[in-house]
Formats: structure tokens, C-alpha cells, sequence
């Protein structure tokens, strides 16, 4: 997708985010609805949510897909658990070249995952994208979703 007509796609989306959940406090309520809107609009997507931080691990979210995400995701392990451990936002252009990869469904080609931190800049969270198509995601998505998060978060 050429990148003005994602740009366009994420405006829309931060427009509905903020008539949805401006005064939003419940952490719950923030998670799926951005869920629900990224769906939405980015069909080839086929799982977007969340992993909370549980004592050492992560723990599955909320989440839209049509399968099951996996429920603990150790500290490092994983894209999710590199996230967490490294507090920086990860792209996987092609999951098949990634070695330190958890594979919850075989139509996942490429992957996002960004850290969540709360007011206090503790990481509390990583939302995860995966896409049916390789190399879907790139800076762009980044910025965009590092903007969400740290709006509602
Ligand atoms: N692929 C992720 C695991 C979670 S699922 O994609 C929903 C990872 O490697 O951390």
C-alpha cells in the first residue's frame, strides 16, 4: 500500500480513537477498541491485540483474529517477549527468516509489535499486529501506532 494512502487510513483512525475514547480510563475499554478500529480498516491483518505484563511473563490479551493467539509469552522470547525486553517496537518484515519467532497461525507472514508504557514510563504491555501478507508493515505503521499507544496509555 503506497504510504499516502496508509497515512490517510491512520488519520481516519486516530479521528475515531479520539471521538471513541477521549476521558477513557478503563484500560480494558482502550485495548479493544483500538482492536476494533485498526480491524477494521486493515483486513489483511489476521490478529491484532494485546499481551499484559504478568510478573515474568506476558499474558494474552484482548485480541481480534480468527485463531487463537498463544496465552504466555516468556520475557524475550518471541517478537512479543523482544519487545518487552529491548522497550522498543519491532518489525519482522518476513516471520519465516526469524529464528527467536512463536507461530500461532501459519497465514502470519509479517509481524509489528510495540510496546505499551503507562504515565509512569513502566512498561505495562506490547500490542501485536500480524498480517497475511510479507513486508506489511514498515516506519510508518510505527510511528503511527507509537502514537496511538502513547495517547491512550
Ligand atoms: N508471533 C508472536 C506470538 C504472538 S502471536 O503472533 C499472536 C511472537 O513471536 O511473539
Amino acid at each position: 500500500m503506497p504510504s499516502s494512502s496508509k497515512e490517510k487510513i491512520y488519520e481516519k483512525i486516530l479521528s475515531q480513537l479520539n471521538a471513541l475514547l477521549s476521558g477513557e480510563t478503563e484500560i480494558i475499554l482502550k485495548m479493544s477498541s483500538i482492536n476494533a478500529v485498526l480491524h477494521i480498516h486493515f483486513q489483511n491483518w489476521s490478529w491484532v491485540g494485546f499481551y499484559i505484563v504478568h510478573g515474568k511473563e506476558l499474558l494474552v490479551g484482548p485480541y481480534i483474529s480468527d485463531h487463537i493467539g498463544c496465552l504466555h509469552i516468556p520475557f524475550g522470547k518471541g517478537v512479543c517477549g523482544t519487545a518487552w525486553k529491548e522497550q522498543k517496537t519491532q518489525i519482522v518484515p518476513d516471520v519465516r527468516n526469524l529464528k527467536n519467532y512463536i507461530a500461532c497461525d501459519s497465514k502470519s507472514q509479517s509481524e509489528i509489535v510495540i510496546p505499551v508504557f503507562n504515565a509512569e514510563k513502566k512498561l505495562i504491555a506490547v500490542f501485536d499486529a500480524d498480517s497475511n501478507e510479507i513486508n506489511d508493515f514498515d516506519l510508518l505503521d510505527g510511528i503511527f501506532l507509537e502514537k496511538i499507544l502513547t495517547t491512550y496509555f
